[in-house]
């Protein structure tokens, strides 16, 4: 027999149901577990000789192995003319910045960087990372910009905390950028996510300290530095997707979802 509940009941269900919600919302955020496990993956397996296809390839099956799905396939920027992104990850090297389309005509070489930057789609929550990787023997030059990509990050999560503001996270990340004597992406920004890959509040890595909105416990942002050696000028290519360095110098990028607490955030993305 079906039962009609009464007023108070409903108040009653609303309140024990508001519980398993919220611990779901937090189970899934857990997702990024699934990108930090894929990177890995592909940190183990990535060799010179290989293409950027092989690679795409390897990421695909990890996420399928931990139940995921790519998001950034078939992704749909919404822009006209630019077609539906066309594989699982984006696959950067060298000069590229971004948005690398991986290709089995792509061959990685010995000391070249690779960026990799995926988003794995579980329960219909997003996790969003990327890692630039030194293959072989990469000159110190590249090391030290890689390096100092993976920093600005880290300096930029000392902000962000409850009560602290966004401005403060892109201020951080902006000037340790400079300091290094390197040039700031301007025309990409790190992001809200969850439901959504790319969610509110837009996450600029360069900014004034004490703007923007305040950050609460419960937010999950993707902060993502992406780091040019020389003059911060992008292209984008015919492909409508890759950006490119104007000067031919290096970029490198690095990535990571995290969970705003009431205390130190949650590097969601990182095992
Ligand atoms: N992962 C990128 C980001 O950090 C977006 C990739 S664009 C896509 O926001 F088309 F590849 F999905
Ligand atoms: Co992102």
């Amino acid at each position: 027999m079906v039962t009609i509940k009464s007023k108070k009941e409903i108040e009653l269900m609303k309140d024990v149901c508001k519980i398993v919600a919220e611990f779901y919302e937090q189970l899934e955020k857990k997702v990024g577990r699934v990108t930090a496990l894929t990177h890995k993956a592909i940190e183990d397996a990535i060799k010179p000789g290989m293409t950027t296809a092989d690679i795409d390839r390897i990421a695909e099956e990890t996420m399928k192995k931990y139940g995921a799905v790519s998001a950034e396939k078939g992704y749909d920027p919404g822009i006209r003319g630019v077609p539906p992104y066309p594989a699982a990850t984006c696959i950067s090297i060298n000069d590229e910045v971004i948005h690398g389309v991986p290709s089995n005509k792509r061959i990685i070489k010995d000391g070249d960087i690779v960026s990799v930057d995926l988003v794995a789609l579980k329960n219909g929550y997003n996790g969003d990372a990327a890692r630039t990787f030194l293959v072989g023997n990469v000159s110190e030059e590249a090391k030290r910009l890689v390096e100092a990509t993976k920093q600005a990050f880290f300096e930029g999560i000392k902000y962000a905390k409850k009560g602290n503001r966004i401005g403060d996270v892109s201020h951080a990340i902006g000037e340790y950028i400079k300091s290094q004597g390197y040039s700031v992406v301007r025309e990409f920004e790190g992001h809200g996510i969850g439901r959504d890959m790319h969610e509110e509040p837009e996450i600029p890595n360069y900014g004034r300290a004490g703007r923007g909105i305040r950050l609460e416990p419960g937010m999950t942002l993707a902060i993502e530095p992406m780091v040019i050696q020389g003059k911060p000028d992008i292209w984008e290519l015919e492909d409508g997707w890759t950006i490119v360095t104007q000067d031919g110098s290096l970029a490198a990028h690095y990535e990571n979802t995290i969970l705003i607490t009431e205390n130190e955030p949650e590097l969601l993305t990182i095992l």
